[in-house]
């Protein structure tokens, strides 16, 4: 049996996912993306897991899709397969919080990857670009619209207008990344993280990742009302009640719903 392009761990309540096409820096390819998409479900299903990592190698989080794959795609190829919606936007449909560990390159389609999860931490190794503008083409999975989202016009146009890379202490500065470490350190730390979110109310997880993400979906008025809405229907929970009562009572929560 050929070797699995995404490697499938558990620390504790965390799931663990690591590319593994070293070789090719972790270049995403159609199958790479299957055997995601179907392991971000299966975490997904899991009642034993409360948030989700995905990492890759020392050299590439993932160095983009791949490119020999795609060269001779023409465009009623890419249209009729609906290249992209088919296997990259399984991980749109993941409720539970997904962590970018990301060391290395994370290029093109593996920006975008990365960008697509709810928390990108970065190797201090790591470099963030969307070349796309260099192979004739532009960011196909969200990067024209995520990346602005993160850092702003300015540097998003600067960065897919010239195809440059910025490192790990420019994309925290510019709020693409939320925490910078030394490579080494990496994982401990995502997964550290991690496991902090999974010793939360899973509910209470769930409802926080879709308000914040409506306050990039819709508009302000809409994310404020849908906030408002899932905030209040947490106090029909027992975390709620067990949450509050153990800050009154200045004691460690013990979440039942995890
Ligand atoms: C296919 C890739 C690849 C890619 C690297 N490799 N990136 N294969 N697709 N995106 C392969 C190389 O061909 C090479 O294979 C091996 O990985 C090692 O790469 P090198 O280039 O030898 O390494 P290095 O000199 O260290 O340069 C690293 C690099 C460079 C700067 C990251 O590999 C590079 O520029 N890669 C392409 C980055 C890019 O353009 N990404 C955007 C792709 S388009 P061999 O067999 O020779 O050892 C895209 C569109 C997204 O992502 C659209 C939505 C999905």
């Amino acid at each position: 049996m050929s070797e699995s392009l995404v490697l499938v761990e558990t620390r504790g309540r965390v799931g663990l996912l690591t590319l593994n096409r070293p070789k090719a820096l972790n270049a995403l390819n159609d199958a790479l993306m299957d055997e995601l998409g179907s392991a971000l479900l299966a975490f997904e299903q899991d009642d034993g897991i409360g948030a989700i990592v995905i990492t890759g190698s020392e050299k590439a989080f993932a160095a983009g899709a791949d490119i020999g794959a795609m060269k001779d795609w023409s465009y009623m190829d890419v249209y009729r397969s609906d290249y992209i919606t088919r296997n990259w936007e399984t991980l749109k449909r993941v409720r539970k919080p997904v962590i970018a560990a990301v060391g290395g390159y994370a290029l093109g389609g593996g920006c975008e990857l990365a960008m697509m999860c709810d928390l990108l931490i970065a190797a201090d190794s790591a470099k963030f670009g969307q070349p796309e503008i260099k192979l004739g083409v532009i960011p196909g999975a969200g990067g024209t619209q995520r990346l602005p989202r993160a850092v702003g016009k300015a540097k998003a146009m600067d960065l897919i207008l010239t195809g440059r890379m910025m490192g790990a202490e420019e994309a925290e500065r510019a709020g693409l990344v939320s925490r910078v470490v030394p490579a080494a350190k990496l994982l401990d730390e995502a997964i550290e993280v991690a496991t902090v979110i999974a010793s939360m109310s899973l509910a209470s997880v769930m409802m926080a990742k879709e308000s914040v993400n409506r306050a990039f979906e819709g508009s302000l008025n809409e994310g404020l009302l849908f906030e408002r809405r899932v905030f209040h229907s947490l106090f029909g929970t027992e975390d709620q009640k067990e949450g509050m009562t153990a800050f009154v009572e200045k004691r460690e929560a013990r979440f039942k719903h995890r």
